[in-house]
């Protein structure tokens, strides 16, 4: 896709979600659906509107939670992620303060029902440009074992390089 078409795909997915948005009503935003931000999150409505291309979509973590395992995945995480993220995953990270969208509070992430394998894996492999986002895609630069060490340590619920 051609950056214009892709524009195009953004402005197509922008609208659609302020017309469901707007068809929601007003009873909806003191749902749960509107706690913790999860509505203002174009990603997060993209993947509950849409689901995952078919090439991430069902895709489970194929490694064991080893602690080989996940000191591999906190020391990638440390190098790839922390910069913006957080050394903790809160969203906190230096490189991130200027950032808008803001990096995602990955801890707040892990804890909500989105947290499957397949989004997160769709999530570091491609990155943000489609959501107009600093958030890099990964796919080119980690393998596919990276990746998932990496959601191993974000699931153990702790990031820090021992
Ligand atoms: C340059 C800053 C930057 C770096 C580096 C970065 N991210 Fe992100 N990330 C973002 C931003 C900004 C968002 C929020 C917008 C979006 O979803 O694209 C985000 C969103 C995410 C999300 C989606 C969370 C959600 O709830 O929607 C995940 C998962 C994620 N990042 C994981 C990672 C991992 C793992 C790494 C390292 C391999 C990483 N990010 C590196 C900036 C970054």
């Amino acid at each position: 896709m051609n950056s214009r078409a892709l524009y195009m795909a953004g402005a197509v997915l922008a609208l659609g979600a302020a017309i469901a948005y707007a068809q929601m009503g007003p009873g909806t935003m003191r749902g749960g659906m509107m706690q913790g931000g999860m509505m203002s999150s174009p990603r997060h409505f993209y993947y509950m509107h849409n689901g995952l291309p078919p090439e991430y979509a069902g895709k489970v973590n194929v490694l064991t939670p080893t602690p080989q395992v996940l000191a591999r995945g906190r020391k990638l995480y440390a190098d790839n992620c922390a910069a913006c993220h957080g050394a903790n995953g809160n969203g906190d990270g230096p490189a991130g303060r200027e950032l808008n969208p803001p990096p995602a509070d990955l801890s707040l992430t892990m804890s909500m029902p989105i947290a499957r394998d397949d989004f997160l894996y769709w999530s570091i492999a491609e990155g943000g440009v489609q959501f107009g986002s600093a958030m890099p895609a990964f796919k080119t630069t980690l393998k596919p074992d990276d990746i998932w060490s990496i959601i191993s340590a974000l699931r153990s619920g702790d990031l820090q390089t021992k």
